[in-house]
């Protein structure tokens, strides 16, 4: 693998990043498995950033060299749901199959839980046709959980939704899992300074 796609980081979006943020936004390919439509308008896409990107508890911009190549973000639950949060990423499709994905997934994974000590779960769903998607969760370490049928309305179509979790109790095992966990907590403090 090519070593100018290991080195990415994680840092906040700000409305600044529009253009970068346009990038992937208005790509077909990346928004077919996404509950958003592909933009088709700068304002739209800086309404986002602005009204829920910046306001959000955690979304981050992926970064390559500073510059913002996709976007991953933990959605929390209130009240009784508190212990589980959604996970979400995307990433611009010229930069898809370099490992970018499992790289990041793998970050969040392994500084989120150490961030929030309420969180217990971490959980993403993912389309049952999103192989790419599926298969970054299963070699970060998420358990493949289930199918949940007819679970949501993609573009208007209701879909078959695949539950993966991580449990703050697997965290070990993930750390192992990879043999870095030198590299895992190295990067953690990093991306916690960053904060
Ligand atoms: C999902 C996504 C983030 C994956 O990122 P990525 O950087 O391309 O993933 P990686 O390069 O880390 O690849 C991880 C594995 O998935 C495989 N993979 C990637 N895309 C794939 C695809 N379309 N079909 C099958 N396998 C795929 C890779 O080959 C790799 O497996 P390997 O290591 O066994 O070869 C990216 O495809 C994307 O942004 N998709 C659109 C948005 C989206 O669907 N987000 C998730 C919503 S749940």
């Amino acid at each position: 693998m090519d070593d100018e796609y290991l080195d990415i980081s994680l840092r906040l979006l700000d409305p600044s990043d529009v253009d970068d943020f346009m990038v992937w936004a208005t790509d077909d390919k990346v928004s077919k498995f996404c509950s958003w439509d592909t933009y088709t308008s700068k304002q739209d896409a800086m309404s986002f950033i602005v009204n829920v990107v910046v306001p959000h508890r955690w979304f981050r911009a992926i970064c390559l060299k500073g510059r913002p190549v996709g976007a991953i973000a933990v959605t929390p639950n209130e009240g009784h749901e508190s212990c589980r949060a959604e996970l979400g990423y995307v990433l611009a499709s010229e930069y898809w199959g370099k490992g970018i994905g499992t790289r990041a997934v793998k970050l969040v994974a392994s500084s989120i839980f150490f961030e929030w000590p309420h969180l217990e779960r971490l959980e993403a769903l993912v389309d049952v046709e999103n192989s790419g998607s599926q298969r970054v969760l299963d070699k970060v370490g998420f358990k493949r959980e289930g199918v949940l049928r007819t679970y949501i309305l993609l573009k208007g179509r209701p879909r078959d939704m695949v539950m993966f979790s991580l449990l703050r109790t697997e965290l070990h095992c993930l750390f192992e899992e990879f043999h870095e966990s030198v590299t895992v907590i190295d990067k953690v403090s990093e991306s916690l300074n960053g904060l």
